[in-house]
């Protein structure tokens, strides 16, 4: 026997793993043969659940490091001094595809990043775009449920994704960032990542301030071409995962440059806009960006299930210093990720590796599943207040006290706002090339959808600019002759 023996769970050193106990050589299997079944009972749960959302993604570490100093605005140990360095997590993932979906698709990608900071895990999560297809978090399952696949068919259903659209025009700034190039990058390093809500700073006199972040890719912008993603696809599923792994193997260490629009407390009743609305950005002439700092990864995970599939990010996690805002989306956000770990990982997900802060933590949570340590290891101390010097709370690190009004009540979300300025602004910076691919993305993704639903789309797209429906409705009738039957068919099944 050597240290190298495998051994049961139990410890005890395993005979055979070639040969099952048999009654002679072709006779049954006995069910004392306990290793065969220790072994065939735990492969039985290799797999947890697969996110809800964003279930096929690739991460890495990394590093922060402060390059502009920002503490007028926030206490948070992350951004104390220029040069300090924090350790970081990311996780960057397609939304609607399942765990094993192909890379190279249309879709908007995830932005998560776990900072493993001084004072406590700052998860950030975002996405590779400034802003949301919905505003409201009761729309945020509907909307999902569009994306994932039809539940007779068990196929996805265009029917079902421009439906929801066209009825929800609050979605069409974050629709067109979808058609347009930005909709397809090559890979995880060409793109740039937005923590999209407003969330809020606050400074070491207990000033607030509503910010966005901004992550711009050193890599530059790049992106497929439907087409190219089609042959892409066909030979390297994984040519995200690729790209990443490989150039951080290569040394080759991706960057990108952190930045924050700021805006005081006090003026956010002063602006014309909800500037707590995810499906609007803010304007960078009127909130110009700060630099803070840089991203680096540089270290690939060694274990797949471990390090990316058992990350848990969650919008829940800040340090004093940072903070939430009104934003109904965040809001509703705050809820929902913690809910999905202990359901997904378990109980006590954040003792793992990976989610597991840099310091001790102390706490009253007691035991369930996976509380494989021995918290309270004295005689009383397991409630609180005691008198056997357990953990106490620290009134210092309190976020300074927002104040709101207003009448409790369901709000029309829908009557806030213009949904259609920002996406004409969009629209009207694209070139000429860059508007042909539009048009043909919206035309490609259309077919099989039933008439009276793209026109209920087209309408909105005429009124951000009656050029972009124009455009559109040129490339689907120049799609039409093609007869493209395929295509359609798994949208018929469905389509009255
Ligand atoms: C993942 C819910 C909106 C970005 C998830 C997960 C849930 C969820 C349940 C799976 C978490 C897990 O199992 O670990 C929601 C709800 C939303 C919402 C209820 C709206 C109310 C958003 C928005 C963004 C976003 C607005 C970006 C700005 C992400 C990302 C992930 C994710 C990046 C993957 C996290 C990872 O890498 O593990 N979301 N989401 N979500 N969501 Fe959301």
């Amino acid at each position: 026997m050597t240290d190298n023996t495998i051994r049961t769970t139990a410890g005890a050193p395993w005979g055979s793993n070639q040969d099952s106990k048999t009654v002679g050589a072709r006779g049954p299997l006995l069910l004392e043969n306990y290793q065969l079944i220790e072994k065939l009972a735990h492969q039985n749960r290799e797999r947890i659940p697969e996110r809800t959302v964003h279930a096929k993604g690739s991460g890495a570490y990394g590093t922060f490091t402060v390059t502009k100093d920002i503490t007028a605005y926030t206490r948070a140990a992350i951004f104390s001094e220029v040069g300090k360095k924090t350790e970081l997590l990311a996780r960057f993932s397609t939304v609607a595809g399942e765990r094993g979906a192909a890379d190279a698709e249309r879709d908007v990608r995830g932005f998560s990043l776990k900072f493993y900071t001084d004072e406590g895990n700052w998860d950030l999560v975002g996405n590779n775009t400034p802003v949301f297809f919905v505003r409201d978090p009761i729309k945020f399952p509907d909307f999902i449920h569009t994306q994932k696949r039809h539940p007779r068919t068990n196929m996805r259903s265009a029917t079902a994704m421009w439906d929801f659209w066209s009825l929800s025009p609050e979605s069409l700034h974050q629709v067109a960032i979808l058609f347009s190039d930005r909709g397809l990058p090559q890979g995880y390093r060409f793109m740039n990542g937005y923590g999209s809500h407003t969330y809020s700073l606050w400074n070491a006199q207990g000033e607030r301030f509503w910010v966005k972040f901004h992550f711009k890719t050193r890599q530059g912008h790049r992106h497929w071409t439907n087409s190219e993603a089609n042959e892409v696809i066909g030979r390297d599923r994984e040519s995200s995962q690729a790209d990443l792994y490989h150039a951080i193997e290569r040394g080759e260490h991706p960057q990108w440059t952190v930045f924050i629009q700021i805006m005081a407390e006090a003026e956010a009743e002063r602006v014309s806009f909800n500037p707590f609305d995810v499906t609007k950005v803010w304007s960078q002439k009127d909130f110009p960006l700060h630099e803070v700092g840089v991203m680096e990864l540089n270290r690939n995970p060694q274990n797949y299930f471990a390090e990316m599939e058992q990350a848990s990010f969650s919008p829940s996690n800040i340090v004093p210093g940072i903070g939430f805002s009104p934003d109904r989306m965040l809001q509703g956000r705050l809820f929902a990720y913690a809910d999905a770990h202990r359901y997904r990982v378990g109980t006590h997900y954040e003792m793992l590796p990976v989610n597991r802060p840099k310091m001790p933590v102390k706490n009253y949570h007691l035991d369930g599943p996976m509380r494989f340590d021995a918290p309270h290891p004295g005689d009383g101390e397991y409630y609180e207040p005691n008198s056997f010097g357990g953990p106490t709370e620290d009134r210092s690190v309190i976020e300074p006290p927002l104040r709101v009004s207003g009448d409790i009540g369901f709000y029309e979300h829908r009557a806030d706002g213009d949904d259609f300025a920002q996406p004409r602004v969009l629209f009207r910076m694209f070139d000429a090339g860059q508007r042909e691919r539009f048009f043909e993305n919206f035309a490609g993704a259309m077919q099989g959808v039933p008439q009276h639903i793209v026109d209920r789309q087209l309408a909105l797209f005429e009124k951000a600019d009656p050029e972009w429906a124009q455009g559109v409705r040129r490339a689907i009738e120049k799609d039409k002759p093609v007869g493209h039957a395929s295509a359609a068919t798994n949208q018929e099944v469905i389509a009255d």
